[in-house]
């Protein structure tokens, strides 16, 4: 059975899953880098480079790709502000994007399919969460479909009941003001057995299963 995953998203400590004033440079706004420092300090995230440490965040982050044949992310995820105005605007990622499958961008400005290298082809709906993991699930070809984020398509996508496992990285970090990842989901934990796990890097791994 296929499901629906989050993985390795980050928040802080008050709850915000990216900063204020996003820009084509500053993706995550005035939380410049904060909410990632753990991750890049992953053997896992220096890939085939020397570097990086094992331990509790690694295996998390490795959790990222294994069974996974779609990605949904949003429109902020994709980019900035005002992104839908450039024709030539191809994500954040450069030519060889992380995702390595068909990856469908929520947004209200679609445009035509782009297919680039390594395996990820970008598709653009203006659906509902419902509407656009059933069309995920098809491309999935039976594997897992991941929400990629921002905070407020994982927030609908969760507030919609249709999140399987969510793995929430609670950074110690205070941003005052950005998105927040939690608001109108109170009492979700009813639904999923939840596990917490303290990482000696101080972020603590949330975990989520329904
Ligand atoms: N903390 C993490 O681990 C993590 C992970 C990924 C990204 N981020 C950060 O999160 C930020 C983006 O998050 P965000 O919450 O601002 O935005 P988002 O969740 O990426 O995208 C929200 C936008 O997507 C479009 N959209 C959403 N649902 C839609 C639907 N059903 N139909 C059509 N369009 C829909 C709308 O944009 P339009 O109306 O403009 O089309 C909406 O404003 C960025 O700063 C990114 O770097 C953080």
């Amino acid at each position: 059975m296929s499901r629906t995953r989050v993985h390795n998203f980050a928040i802080s400590l008050d709850g915000f899953g990216t900063g204020e004033g996003q820009t084509r440079d500053l993706h995550f706004g005035h939380a410049g880098e904060r909410l990632h420092e753990w991750m890049f300090a992953t053997r896992w995230w220096h890939g085939d480079e020397p570097g990086g440490s094992g331990g509790v965040d690694d295996v998390f982050t490795r959790q990222f790709d294994p069974g996974i044949g779609a990605e949904i992310m949003g429109a902020g995820k994709f980019g900035h502000p005002g992104w839908h105005e450039d024709p030539e605007w191809t994500g954040a990622w450069g030519p060889n994007p992380p995702f390595h499958t068909p990856t469908f961008i929520l947004t209200h400005h679609p445009r035509p399919s782009v297919e680039m290298e390594g395996g990820t082809t970008y598709h653009f709906l203006d659906a509902s969460p419902a509407e656009a993991l059933e069309t995920a699930r098809k491309a999935a070809n039976g594997k897992d479909v991941r929400i990629g984020g921002g905070p407020t398509v994982v927030r609908d996508f969760v507030a919609a009941g249709l999140v399987d496992y969510m793995h929430v990285v609670v950074v110690p970090i205070l941003l005052g003001r950005g998105v927040r990842l939690w608001d109108g989901l109170e009492g979700i934990e009813a639904d999923y057995r939840v596990e917490s796990t303290s990482s000696p890097s101080g972020v603590t791994h949330v975990t989520f299963t329904r």
